[in-house]
């Protein structure tokens, strides 16, 4: 791929990351959504198939472009995925707080236009028992919040200058938490659905496919190392 094609990529990248969330809002403003039986559940599970999509997606990138060199390339659309797998996630969130725990969304706006900052705060403090004592009773929220705030860690250290003031090492070693994301996000998903239902488990097989690609190529980069007591007369020998 040549360099200087990558940032028409990333806007193709950009659009088609963006085409999920411009087909919501489409189907809000066409009115089919008011019209759906329970559209608080069809916003819950649109953005949060999404997240999982691109969380999975997002850690497919690493083992596809060690295939072959050709595709060392795709590297550079890591961060990007990732942090549209945290949007999706995050308004995955908000459709739970806002939408599906009884938030007041007609009274904040209104105390908003009124002048009045604090309204939305003070609407949030009414639900928040209720919302926390469900979050203690249902154990795939609290998984589901274990990922979200990865992803939050994994966004907010995204930036050019956070990896430098962090040092390349501790940045990796953060960063490869996004896998303990995706697990959670899986275990989310297997612990929501009634028994029986399989496409959780369809997620799970991808992620355990993606962990072993990973560990197999750490082993094999292992073995192939030149081992450090091999003397130098050898290594040029072989
Ligand atoms: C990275 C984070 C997350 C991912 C990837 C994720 C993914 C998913 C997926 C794939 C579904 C099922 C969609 C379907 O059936 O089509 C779902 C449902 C749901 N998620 Fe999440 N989720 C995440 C975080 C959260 C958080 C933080 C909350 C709440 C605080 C949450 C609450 C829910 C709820 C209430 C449902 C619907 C359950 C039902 O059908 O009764 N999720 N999520």
């Amino acid at each position: 791929m040549p360099t200087r094609a990558i940032p028409y990529l990333k806007t193709v990248v950009h659009l088609a990351c963006l085409v999920p969330a411009v087909y919501l809002l489409q189907v809000y403003r066409s009115g089919s959504l008011a019209l759906m039986a329970d559209p608080v559940n069809y916003i819950t599970h649109f953005t949060g198939d999404w997240a999982l999509w691109l969380l999975l997606g997002d850690l497919a990138i690493t083992p596809v472009r060690r295939l072959n060199n050709s595709l060392s390339w795709l590297i550079r659309f890591r961060r990007m995925v990732g942090l549209y797998a945290f949007f999706y996630a995050t308004l995955h969130l908000l459709t739970y707080v806002l939408l599906f725990s009884g938030y007041d969304v007609p009274t904040a706006l209104a105390g908003l236009q009124a002048g009045h900052l604090l309204e939305p705060w003070k609407q949030l403090k009414i639900i928040w028992p209720t919302m926390v004592g469900d979050v203690e009773k249902r154990r795939f929220i609290q998984v589901g919040l274990l990922a979200w705030l990865i992803l939050l860690s994994l966004a907010v250290t995204s930036p050019q200058r956070v990896l430098r003031a962090m040092g390349g090492k501790n940045w990796q070693r953060l960063h490869r938490l996004i896998y303990v994301a995706g697990f959670a996000a899986v275990v989310h998903y297997m612990w929501l659905v009634k028994t029986g239902v399989r496409t959780p488990y369809k997620y799970a097989v991808v992620f355990w496919v993606l962990i072993l690609a990973r560990v197999a190529y750490s082993l094999w980069k292992r073995w192939n190392k030149p081992s450090a007591a091999t003397p130098v007369s050898a290594k040029v020998a072989s």
